[in-house]
């Protein structure tokens, strides 16, 4: 018979992109399984994982691609960013360069995006769980994404926060 978890109305396709060691792998393993490690190994070329929501009555299937941070593990730029709906622009609170590096995966993101089509952003200040650490205030981020016209919210891949509401605000925001 046919697999339930194949049916769906859309298929949407969600990138992650951020510095390197901000939690993207965490966070897409976090949404797609409800998995973290703490000892995660840097990400080689690109990986993908598929998560299914239901919203309105209807069944989104979220494909999520995740990239290395680090230049010289990633792959082919275009492939990557192609088709792409949504993007979840990650940092990490406790790392100033970072957030200060946002600026160039915007810029990456939106050279590379189809602009009759534009692309919903999400910027995502990761390992809120160490908010003693905190160099990023929440304002200044909150404020930068207003500027960027970005959606904002801090998550814990580690804590299992805001980590599904991310990705569903993101995803039923493409919708
Ligand atoms: P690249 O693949 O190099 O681009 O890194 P990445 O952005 O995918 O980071 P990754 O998910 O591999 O996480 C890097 C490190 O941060 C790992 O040691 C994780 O365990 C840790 N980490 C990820 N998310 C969190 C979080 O929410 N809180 C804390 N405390 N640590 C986290």
């Amino acid at each position: 018979g046919y697999v339930a978890d194949e049916e769906y109305d859309y298929l949407y396709k969600v990138v992650l992109i951020g510095d390197s060691r901000v939690g993207k792998t965490n966070l897409l393993a976090r949404f797609a399984k409800n998995e973290f490690s703490l000892h995660s190994k840097s990400t080689i070329g690109v990986e993908f994982a598929t998560r299914v929501i239901h919203f309105d009555g209807k069944t989104l299937k979220c494909q999520i691609w995740d990239t290395a941070g680090q230049d010289r593990y990633r792959a082919i730029t275009s492939a990557y960013y192609r088709g792409c709906v949504g993007a979840l622009v990650v940092y990490d609170i406790t790392q100033k360069e970072t957030f200060q590096n946002l600026d160039r995966w915007l810029n990456e993101l939106h050279d590379h995006m189809d602009h009759d089509n534009p692309v919903v952003v999400m910027l995502i200040g990761n390992k809120a769980d160490l908010a003693y650490l905190r160099v990023i205030p929440k304002d200044e981020a909150k404020a930068f994404a207003q500027k960027e016209n970005a959606f904002y919210m801090e998550t814990s891949a580690l804590d299992t926060l805001n980590v599904e509401t991310a990705f569903r605000k993101l995803v039923t925001q493409v919708y």
